[in-house]
C-alpha cells in the first residue's frame, strides 16, 4: 500500500497509512493507544505556549519512572473493598482519574496484615488472592500510559473502626458507644495492636502491645506485600507513617511508652519504621515514598515539642524538630520522596486549618533536608496555588485529595488556566479543543502570578472559575 503521511494535530510523529485506531499492545481487549500520556505537555514546536511551561506540568523523573506532571493524587480510603480486594468501585475510581491526566495515582492505605485495616472494608495486600484485583486496575492505568502506586499501611491502635459514613449514621441515630467495629460488624477489637496498650481515645479500640515476635513477623509482612506489588506492576510504593497509624504511633512519645529497643529515646522510637523502610529499600528498586505527620499540633495544649531539655526523654510529643531529624535518616537510607501531612495521633490536636495549611512543614523540610524530594498536601485547591508552591521551590510535587472528588478534571482545567496545552485522552479530546489551540508564546497567559486568561474555541477561564468551590473550612480527622 502507498504510504500516505499525515501529521496529527497533537504534534506527534507522522502516522503512516493505513490509518487505524491503534490498540494498546498486550492489553487483554481493545483499548485505543494514547499518543502520549494524558496530561503531558504537547510539543512546544507545535504549541508555542509550552515553551516555558508552568512547573506544575514539568515532568519529574524518580528512579527511572517519568511522571508526566506534578499533580499527584493523594491516597484516599474508599472503604469499599471486599475481603481486602479492590472492587469495581476502585477500578472506576482510579480508571476515571487516569483518564483525566493526573501525573500520578495512588491506591489508598492498603493493609499489609488483616488486623492492620482501619475498617473491615479496607484494601489489603496480605494474601496472593488479592493480587488479581489490584492488577486489573494497574494494567488499565498503564494501558492509558499513566502511573500508579500504592500506599502500604498498618493502622495500629486505630484499626477495627467503622467506615466514616457508618459512624455518622450511627451517631445521627443517637449512638454514642464509639467508633469501634465489633465482631458482629466485621471487626477485630480484641486483636488491635499498638506500640503500647494505650487507646487513641475512649471511643477507639483498646490495643494490645506489639510483642517482639509480632514486630519480627510484621517486617516480613511488609516485605511480602512489596513482593506482591512487584507482581502487580505498581510504579511506586508509599509507606504510610502518618495520621496516628502504627508507624506514627511508634515514633511518637505520646503513644509509645515501650521500654525495649523500640521505645524511649528518639533513636529507639524511630527504629521500627526505619528498619522496615530499609528492608523495603533493599527489596524494591522503584520509587519509594514515605508519608508522615510532621506535627501532632499539640503546642497549644502541651507547650513546646522539646519540653525538658537535658532530661532523659526530652520530647513531649511529635513535631517538626523530630520530623526533620527523622527525614534526614529516611533520605540517607534511600527514600525518594517524603509526603508531608500532619496530625491524627492525639484527639486534643489543634490544627490551624487554612489553604495549604501543611505547606510550612513541607517548606521547612525542603530547606533542611535537601537530598530528598518533598510532596506538599492539604487544602491545595487552585491551579495557581498549586503551581506557585512549585515555582517558589517549597515542594517538588503537590498531592490533592478532596478537590479531586469535587473536580476530577482539575489537571486539564489547571493547564487551561495556567496557559499550557496538555494531551487530553483521545476519547475525550473533542471536549478540550479550547485548550489545544495553538498560540504564540507571547500570547500565553501569565501563569507565575496567578493571572490567567485563555480563550479558545469555547469557554473562558472566568466561567470555569465560578464552578470551583472555595476551600473547605472544616477539616475532619484524616485517615
Ligand atoms: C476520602 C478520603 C480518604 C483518605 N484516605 C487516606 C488514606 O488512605 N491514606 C492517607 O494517608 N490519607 C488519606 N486521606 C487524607 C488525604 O490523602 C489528604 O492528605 C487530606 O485529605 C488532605 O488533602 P486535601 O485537603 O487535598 O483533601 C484521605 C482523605 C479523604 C478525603
Amino acid at each position: 500500500m502507498t504510504q500516505i503521511k499525515s501529521t496529527p494535530t497533537n504534534g506527534q510523529a507522522p502516522i503512516l497509512a493505513p490509518f487505524v485506531n491503534e490498540r494498546v499492545p498486550g492489553y487483554h481487549e481493545f483499548l485505543p493507544l494514547q499518543p502520549q500520556p494524558i496530561g503531558s505537555l504537547l510539543p512546544a514546536d507545535k504549541f508555542p505556549q509550552n515553551e516555558d511551561p508552568p512547573k506544575l506540568f514539568e515532568p519529574i523523573e524518580i528512579r527511572g519512572v517519568k511522571f508526566h506532571n506534578r499533580l499527584f493524587v493523594a491516597p484516599m480510603c474508599m472503604y469499599s473493598a471486599d475481603e481486602g480486594k479492590p472492587t469495581d468501585h476502585h477500578f472506576v475510581h482510579h480508571g476515571s482519574m487516569a483518564m483525566r491526566g493526573w501525573g500520578s495515582l495512588m491506591v489508598e492505605a492498603t493493609a499489609v496484615v488483616p488486623e492492620g485495616r482501619i475498617t473491615p472494608q479496607d484494601v489489603g495486600l496480605w494474601d496472593d488472592s488479592q493480587i488479581t484485583s489490584h492488577k486489573r486496575i494497574v494494567d488499565y492505568v498503564h494501558g492509558l500510559r499513566g502511573h500508579i502506586g500504592i500506599q502500604l499501611a498498618h493502622a495500629g491502635r486505630k484499626a477495627s473502626t467503622l467506615a466514616p459514613w457508618v459512624q455518622r449514621i450511627a451517631e445521627d441515630g443517637g449512638w454514642n458507644g464509639g467508633v469501634v467495629a465489633r465482631e458482629e460488624e466485621g471487626g477485630w477489637p480484641s486483636n488491635v495492636v499498638g506500640p503500647s496498650p494505650i487507646a487513641f481515645d475512649p471511643k477507639y479500640p483498646h490495643p494490645v502491645e506489639a510483642s517482639s515476635e509480632y514486630i519480627a513477623d510484621l517486617k516480613q509482612s511488609w516485605l511480602n506485600a512489596v513482593e506482591r506489588c512487584k507482581q502487580i506492576g505498581y510504579d511506586f510504593v508509599e509507606i504510610h507513617g502518618a495520621h496516628g497509624y502504627l508507624f506514627h504511633e511508634f515514633v511518637d512519645p505520646i503513644s509509645n511508652k515501650r521500654t525495649d529497643q523500640y521505645g524511649g529515646s528518639f533513636e529507639n522510637r524511630i527504629r521500627l519504621p526505619l528498619e522496615v523502610a530499609k528492608a523495603i529499600r533493599a527489596a524494591w528498586d522503584g520509587p519509594l515514598f514515605y508519608r508522615l505527620s510532621a506535627s501532632d499540633w499539640l503546642e497549644d495544649v502541651l507547650g513546646p515539642e522539646k519540653a525538658y531539655p537535658g532530661q532523659k526523654e526530652e520530647w513531649a510529643f511529635w513535631g517538626i524538630q523530630q520530623t526533620t531529624l527523622f527525614v534526614a535518616k529516611l533520605a540517607e537510607l534511600g527514600i525518594d520522596l517524603v509526603d508531608v501531612s500532619s496530625g491524627g495521633n492525639d484527639s486534643r490536636q489543634k490544627i490551624k486549618v487554612q489553604p495549604a495549611y501543611q505547606l510550612p512543614f513541607a517548606e521547612h523540610l525542603k530547606k533542611h533536608v535537601p537530598n530528598v524530594l518533598i510532596g506538599a498536601v492539604g487544602i491545595i485547591t487552585e491551579p495557581t496555588q498549586a503551581n506557585d508552591i512549585l515555582e517558589q521551590g517549597k515542594a517538588d510535587v503537590v498531592l490533592l485529595a478532596r478537590q479531586i472528588l469535587r473536580d476530577i478534571d482539575f489537571p486539564l482545567e489547571a493547564a487551561l488556566e495556567l496557559g499550557a496545552a496538555v494531551a487530553p485522552a483521545v476519547q475525550y479530546e473533542r471536549a478540550w479543543s479550547r485548550m489545544v489551540v495553538k498560540r504564540e508564546h507571547t500570547e500565553a497567559p501569565v501563569h507565575h502570578n496567578g493571572i490567567s486568561e485563555v480563550e479558545g474555541e469555547e469557554g473562558r477561564s472566568s466561567e470555569r472559575k465560578a464552578k470551583r468551590q472555595p476551600p473547605p473550612v472544616v477539616h475532619q480527622s484524616v485517615p
